[in-house]
């Protein structure tokens, strides 16, 4: 009985699925199961067939694609409310990424036939779905944009500007980043090493645009400064 009331008021949170009411939102509630992950478990992995949708109840997971060589890229980062693995239920296909818990994390399941019903009997719901999706597939245009027309400089900021957008919190004049990713996490979103992300956010904290309090970043200036770094490295060539 806890778990549904959980669930219905975690449904209510989530902006897809707030529209649902009363009888509605109890069905869609008693159908989802909850699932908990330990850091770095592999939530969902590349290839595999997909038969349910995930909602994020607390916690943080990456969305992450593996070179030959062990090589991470971080497509996004997904948090508390987020919804994750509709894309093989939308078109059929396998997974198209590796989904891993980058904390310890729970989210609840919803099994394909659900999902699917819900979309069709709801097309409030499938248009915010579709709105999510455009959303995403502009945070990924311009992270193409950014690995194919910038420097590692204009990388760092963009990442940087990324985890703003979705995460960051704006006090008067400042954006704050409570958790930011390891160094190696924002290594691994901006195509850059360890190494470099180090010394491009001292660089960034010297010349003040941004400040670091352990996991915190404050971005202390107008945000659209960091955004002139990110843009005024945009190769011509
Ligand atoms: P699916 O392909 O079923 O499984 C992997 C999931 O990762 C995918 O559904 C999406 O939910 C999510 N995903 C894949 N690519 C991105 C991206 N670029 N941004 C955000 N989420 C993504």
């Amino acid at each position: 009985m806890a778990l549904i009331s959980d669930s219905r008021e975690l449904l209510r949170r989530i902006d897809v699925f707030s529209d649902l009411q009363g009888a509605d939102l109890e069905r869609l509630a008693a159908l989802l199961q909850e699932v908990s992950y330990r850091r770095e478990e592999i939530i969902l992995h590349k290839e595999d067939p997909g038969d349910s949708l995930f909602i994020i109840r607390q916690g943080r997971v990456k969305v992450v694609l593996y070179g030959d060589d062990g090589r991470e890229v971080i497509l996004s980062i997904l948090r508390d409310g987020d919804f994750f693995g509709e894309m093989s239920l939308l078109d059929g296909e396998p997974r198209s990424a590796f989904v891993v818990a980058m904390e310890d994390s729970c989210a609840y399941i919803l099994k394909r036939d659900a999902f699917l019903d819900t979309l069709m009997e709801r097309p409030m719901i499938a248009l915010k779905i579709l709105g999510e999706l455009s959303r995403r597939l502009r945070l990924a245009d311009d992270k193409i944009g950014s690995l194919a027309l910038l420097d590692v400089y204009g990388r760092i900021a963009g990442a940087l500007l990324q985890l703003a957008r979705t995460e960051g919190k704006v006090e008067g004049d400042k954006v704050i980043i409570d958790s930011r990713p390891t160094q190696q996490e924002i290594a691994s979103m901006a195509g850059a090493s360890r190494e470099t992300v180090s010394r491009v956010l001292s660089d960034l904290a010297k010349s003040g645009l941004i400040s670091m309090e352990g996991k915190r970043v404050i971005i202390t200036r107008d945000l659209h400064e960091l955004r002139d770094v990110h843009g005024e490295r945009v190769s011509t060539t």
